[in-house]
């Protein structure tokens, strides 16, 4: 099995010590080494189960991350790469932290207290996933930690003021935690001294298959949602919150990635196919189930909670074939899927949207839980 041979692999490139304890070992060794020679760590979260989580010091990315099949085999589900360079050389921010702001800013520019800030437009004109080096190509520092909840990896980042042309130093800490419950339970902190914005997620993208390279097109698809957000030709929502009823948006029942994806609608021609942000049903819970995916070959069930109020689920249009993939293959369209809990895109220039304002004094604090079972 997979996981198997990653133990070994990893076993012989251990050049650090072990952090382990008897419960949950986290095991740490060197990933790769940044252009300046700095060291990328990554650290392997075990749980009783079986389960491993790869993270590395990089973007805080997840490189792998092994769950069973109906019948108990661990395989990889994630998109990722096996060495640093190909990271540096331009992911698709596989397995990233994303900030300061999650998915896009329209033209670069946001206005707060009467100032207006500009930020890169590395989307064409608009921004991305907080600009040229944003937190998904930084080096952030790790302290593996076993608490009762499970194998802890604590990252954290400090953001100057104005990097990326962003307002404020922010205080950013990421908790990797995953539990013997087979759940990675994420938890985002962010501090600032100046009012400023922010809205981090996670950008791993799912192939619950284990066939890495392979369409997820046979995925079945829930999103807990009434309404979503149309976007206009450069994926900036436009304000409207569209009912997904009687639309190929609609995923309150459970319907595979592809039974619409090519349907004739103008929203999925905009998209490539799904890229776009569902608005959250508000449930009884504030820590409800927003989405789940389901593989039917290999049972795998992929449950994610959160307390944010949308969730961008993107069908990995445009990958295209030219990455390598950990399999052996290429990740061709639509090889891996992603559901990125978050504000809603463009939020600081539209009031429409819950606010994405930090201030000083605050803390800036969500919750996203990924829980991995079978179901026959
Ligand atoms: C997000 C965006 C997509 C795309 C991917 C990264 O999910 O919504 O449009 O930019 O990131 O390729």
């Amino acid at each position: 099995m997979g996981c198997k041979q990653n133990k070994k692999e990893s076993q012989s490139e251990m050049e650090t010590a072990k952090t382990e304890s008897e419960q949950n070992p986290i095991e740490e060794t060197i990933f790769g080494e940044m252009p300046d020679g700095t060291k990328v760590k990554k650290f392997t979260l075990k749980n009783e189960a079986g389960m491993e989580v790869d993270v590395i010091t990089y973007g805080g990315i997840i490189t792998r991350w092994t769950a069973p099949d109906k019948q108990g085999n661990y395989e990889d589900i994630v998109l990722g790469f096996d060495r640093l360079e190909q990271y540096l050389d331009g992911s698709p921010y596989f397995g990233a932290l994303i900030g300061r702001y999650g998915n896009r800013i329209a033209k670069g520019k946001f206005s707060l207290d009467g100032e207006t800030y500009t930020l890169a437009t590395n989307d064409g004109n608009n921004h991305l996933h907080g600009g040229e080096k944003g937190f998904d190509k930084v080096i952030w520092n790790a302290i593996p930690k076993n608490t009762g909840a499970g194998a802890t990896l604590e990252l954290t980042y400090t953001s100057e003021d104005g990097e990326e042309g962003y307002p404020g130093k922010l205080d950013v800490k990421v908790t990797y935690t995953l539990t013997n419950e087979n759940e990675l339970d994420i938890q985002y902190e962010a501090v600032t001294d100046k009012p400023t914005v922010v809205n981090l997620t996670q950008h791993s993208y799912f192939n619950l298959s284990g066939q890495l390279s392979k369409p997820v097109l046979d995925h079945e698809i829930y999103l807990n949602a009434d309404t979503y957000l149309p976007v206009d030709g450069g994926l900036i929502p436009t304000g409207e919150f569209r009912e997904v009823a009687g639309t190929p948006f609609d995923f309150k029942e459970p319907k595979s990635i592809g039974e619409e994806i090519e349907a004739d609608n103008e929203q999925l021609d905009l998209g490539g196919g799904y890229d776009h942000c569902w608005v959250l049903n508000e449930g009884e819970e504030d820590f409800g189930l927003a989405a789940s995916a389901y593989h039917p070959n290999t049972g795998r069930l992929l449950e994610v909670y959160t307390n944010e109020p949308g969730i961008q689920f993107y069908s990995g249009n445009f990958l295209d074939g030219t990455l390598p993939a950990k399999d052996g293959g290429a990740y061709g369209k639509r090889s891996g899927f992603c559901l990125e809990t978050q504000h809603y895109p463009d939020s600081p220039n539209q009031a429409n949207f819950p606010s994405v304002r930090l201030n000083p004094g605050e803390t800036y604090s969500t919750r996203t839980m990924f829980r991995l079972s079978t179901k026959q």
